[in-house]
């Protein structure tokens, strides 16, 4: 079977993309569809590089059962060949891959909140929880729920 290769990206990989990566991991996984996709996520800026995700993210995300693994890696030109689908968390980060691209990967890359639906789909962005407290983790985690339900949809 070929499987769809779906990269999640934001800005320091530690907190938007791996609890991206994570969410639609265990949605594929209850729906039996773990073995159709590859899933991987990046940041642009690099700054964290082969740091676990922020621990502030892994606690939210344990509390409703969900694993997040991800070792933070800097997003580069080769991911835009390698990935189906490139998922980005922001105009910044949509705006920091496309610059790496020379126009024909462009189609693949498109922002996690145009999946959103309902009460979610006032979003045009994935707000950064960094800098703020737990309620914006729980936040992000939110809306993934939802945005990954129409991902799986659109692409699957
Ligand atoms: P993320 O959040 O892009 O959701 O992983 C951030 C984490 C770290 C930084 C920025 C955003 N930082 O600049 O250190």
């Amino acid at each position: 079977m070929i499987k769809s290769k779906v990269l999640f990206v934001c800005l320091g990989n530690i907190c938007r993309s791996p609890a991206a990566e994570a969410v639609f991991q265990a949605l594929v996984n209850n729906k039996g569809f773990s073995d159709q996709f590859d899933l991987d996520s990046a940041g642009t800026n690099g700054l964290h590089d082969g740091e676990n995700a922020d621990a502030r993210m892994i606690k939210a995300a344990s509390l409703r059962d969900i694993d997040v693994p991800s070792i933070s890696r800097k997003f580069v030109k080769k991911d835009l060949e390698i990935f189906d689908h490139i998922i980005v968390m922001d105009d910044s980060n949509y705006e920091n891959v496309v610059k790496l691209d020379d126009g024909s990967h462009v189609h693949k890359v498109s922002k996690m909140t145009d999946y959103c639906s309902g009460e979610f789909s006032k979003y045009d962005h994935v707000l950064d929880p960094y800098f703020g407290g737990e309620d914006g983790f729980n936040h992000v985690l939110d809306l993934l729920d939802n945005a990954c339900l129409g991902l799986l949809q659109k692409i699957s």
